[in-house]
């Protein structure tokens, strides 16, 4: 159901939970000191309790509040990517920030989101913690229409139509003295070294809980693969040609990753929409840039990592 900025304000004020668009995707949010409501997003979601969420700002000044990190260590990086699809993982002052917000970490996630709408939202409730608005597992929503497929039409959504990305923000958390990549997502790594002065990296240890669980896959089967010998649907590029298999889900061009990353969850979405029980997917693409998040999020979803 949409609702207009006035009512998402209301309810949010009010204990409820409401959908809200991003440029990444759309998120469940919730007030972030109010323990009951943000209860309530783990519950809808099914997600697990020690999963944690990322605080939505309104503007950096407010960081703060719930950082104990020098302003100066975040302070680029905030400068350069925010407000935009960048989540950064500081030390919490742990008394400003619930526990179930954290998941009882000594952490926080935080992000500035850049779709306007939510930024005024922002401004009049103050933060809100929001995962990604789909049931825990699943593929993420970038419509309003997604979010109804999860939770209902009666659900309250904040609409702000597709969103631009279609997919999350790129995590880095401060480990050791240095940035290191949490997960990878709408900003490539080699984007954050005229800021840093090197190249973030990704761990061996998980630094997001998030990535120890089932995640963006749909109930249809995925092969990634170059070989599509026994192929009845192929989810590949818009500027090759399958012709031995009959059903094509063309995602984009093999040129342009932004695209393809920005249909990847319509894409999963409607293979279980359209009743489609496998479908081979065109793994030739590059293993450079934002193409490392979509093979990274594959993977996930066709549950081999
Ligand atoms: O683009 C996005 O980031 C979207 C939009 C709605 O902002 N949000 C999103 O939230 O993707 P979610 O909950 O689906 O994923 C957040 C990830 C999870 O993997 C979680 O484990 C990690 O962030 N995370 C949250 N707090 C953390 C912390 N304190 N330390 C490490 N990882 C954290
Ligand atoms: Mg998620």
């Amino acid at each position: 159901m949409k609702i207009t900025l006035e009512q998402a304000v209301e309810l949010l004020l009010r204990g409820e939970v409401v959908a809200i668009p991003t440029e990444t995707v759309y998120g469940l949010a919730a007030v972030y000191h109010d323990r009951a409501a943000v209860q309530k997003i783990y519950q809808l979601k099914n997600r697990p309790p020690k999963n944690p969420l990322i605080m939505h700002l309104a503007s950096v000044q407010e960081l703060s509040t719930f950082t104990s990190l020098d302003e100066e260590l975040y302070a680029p990086l905030a400068k350069a990517f925010w407000p935009g699809p960048l989540t950064l993982v500081l030390p919490a002052i742990t008394a400003t920030i619930p526990e179930i917000v954290r998941a009882s970490l000594p952490t926080q996630a935080f992000r500035i989101p850049s779709h306007p709408m939510t930024l005024k939202l922002l401004s009049k409730t103050g933060p809100l913690v929001a995962p990604s608005a789909n049931l825990s597992g699943r593929p993420s929503s970038v419509s309003e229409k997604h979010v109804e497929t999860d939770f209902g039409l009666d659900f309250p959504v904040f609409p702000g139509g597709q969103c631009k990305k279609g997919v999350e923000s790129t995590i880095l958390a401060f480990q050791n003295d240095r940035w290191v990549i949490g997960r990878l997502g709408a900003i490539p790594p080699s984007s954050f070294t005229p800021i840093l002065g090197y190249e973030p990296t990704q761990e061996k240890a998980v630094i997001c809980p998030g990535q120890l669980y089932r995640h963006y896959a749909p109930q249809c089967k995925l092969i990634l693969t170059d070989n599509f010998s026994d192929a009845t649907c192929i989810i590949g590029f818009s500027d090759r040609t399958y012709p031995k298999t009959a059903k094509h889900i063309l995602w984009g061009s093999s040129n342009h990753s932004e695209e393809v990353l920005s249909n990847l969850y319509d894409t999963l979405r409607r293979l279980d929409h359209e009743g489609i029980s496998q479908a081979h997917v065109d793994m030739r693409f590059p293993s450079t840039g934002l193409w490392q998040t979509l093979l990274e999020r594959l993977q996930k979803a066709a549950q081999l990592v």
